[in-house]
């Protein structure tokens, strides 16, 4: 049998416990070697050979192909630099870090890694997105193009030490959730955008306007005083007597200038249980979760065990992690795009501050990047 890759996680908090221990476990050509957390209790359940507090003996055993890192974003740097020093692939979750000024300290402390380096921003591995990416390449090529994307969520149901950063120390969901959206954005137009202007409330509950070359403009509506119990996603490109439309991850339809209709259904889980069904299926058990959810799961704030779990991309991101560290492929979403997402976070932060819109110039920093300059 060939052999399977070698991997070790650490910060085994609420989302990496939902979803990249079990991903990683359920790929059969990943072996998870290591768990680490400063708060271990629990991680025996998923039978991991090895349970640690100390980050440092994952790095340095030699067995240990790739790292996952999935703990906050302020506390990466440490993380970084035993990668950079035991020279191991990394992939970290979203936001690449946490500051403007961190993340120029993250592009300098990592301009020289030469292993692949892989930010977590999972939608652009969903197999909606995928086949959306695909559809607006065929029929948006004029440029002339409105994206739309909705992601509007109910701030009551995130766990308590996230409502604590976003609501009572107001990090702003632009930075925490947005980035996700600007870096989508990035990989369906293959553009950085050349504006950004921000409404609403600035902390939450924004609408983000982008300007991207060949006339292409996107907005964003960002909320989370929406219900959980309505579909939280919702794309629509318009460009070219063409409309793709991607309802949370669950359906895609394109209605196109050349007379085609494209419908397809994604696979979703329940309980453990896989559907693929219409998506007014789909949101009558997203608002039957929506009515079902309880006191003592709000308090926890995670539900990926009763949740309607939509298919974001994460399996397929931890694969592509695998592919890179095995097959030695570039990162599909590398250091400078983790740096873009965030610098494009606050501008848009800016932009509502100032009241205007900000105009923006990725392509020179980009090249002043690669050279080496700020
Ligand atoms: N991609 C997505 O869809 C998505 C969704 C939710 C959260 N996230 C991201 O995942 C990350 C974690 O979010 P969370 O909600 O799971 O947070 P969390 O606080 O539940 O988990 C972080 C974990 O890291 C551990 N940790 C911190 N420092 C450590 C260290 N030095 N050594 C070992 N363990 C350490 C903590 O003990 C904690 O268990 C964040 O960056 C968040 O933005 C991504």
């Amino acid at each position: 049998m060939k052999k399977r890759t070698k991997i070790a996680v650490v910060g085994c908090g609420g989302f990496c416990r939902g979803n990249h221990i079990p991903n990683l476990l359920a790929n059969p050509k990943v072996e998870l070697t290591a768990l680490c957390d400063l708060k271990p209790e629990g991680l025996e359940r998923f039978g991991v050979p090895r349970i640690t507090t100390d980050m440092e003996e994952l790095f340095a055993d030699p067995e240990v192909e790739g790292v996952v890192c999935a703990t906050k974003p302020d506390s990466r740097q440490d993380v970084m630099k035993l990668a950079k020093q035991y020279k191991k692939p990394l992939f970290v979750e979203k936001p690449l870090c946490w500051g403007e000024e961190q993340t120029f300290e993250t592009l300098e402390l990592m301009r020289d890694f030469k292993q692949p380096f892989f930010v977590g921003f999972n939608r652009q591995f969903s197999p909606l997105m995928q086949d959306a990416l695909e559809l607006f390449k065929r029929y948006c090529t004029k440029g002339n193009t409105t994206i739309l994307y909705r992601i509007v969520g109910e701030a009551r149901l995130w766990p308590k030490s996230h409502y604590a950063a976003v609501v009572d120390k107001k990090e702003s969901t632009i930075i925490h959730e947005i980035t996700h959206i600007f870096q989508l954005f990035r990989f369906l137009t293959g553009e950085f955008p050349l504006s950004v202007n921000t409404s609403g409330g600035g902390n939450m509950d924004n609408i983000i306007t982008l300007e991207y070359p060949r006339n292409v403009t996107a907005v964003i509506v960002a909320g989370d005083n929406g219900t959980g119990g309505f579909p939280k996603e919702y794309l629509e490109i318009d460009g070219n007597y063409t409309t793709i439309a991607g309802y949370d991850f669950a359906e895609l339809e394109a209605t196109c200038a050349d007379g085609r209709f494209y419908r397809k259904r994604y696979a979703y889980t329940v309980e453990g249980k896989k559907f693929r069904t219409s998506r007014a299926v789909m949101e009558g058990k997203l608002r039957a979760f929506r009515n079902a959810v309880t006191q003592e799961q709000m308090a926890y704030g995670y539900y990926y065990d009763k949740q309607v779990c939509v298919d974001k991309g994460h399996a397929n991101e931890m694969e592509a992690f695998r592919r890179c560290i095995a097959e030695h492929l570039p990162s599909p979403v590398d250091l400078f795009s983790g740096a873009a997402a965030n610098l494009l976070a606050y501008r848009a932060l800016q932009s509502f501050e100032e009241g205007r819109r900000i105009s923006l110039d990725f392509t020179s920093l980009s090249k002043r990047f690669s050279r080496g300059e700020r």
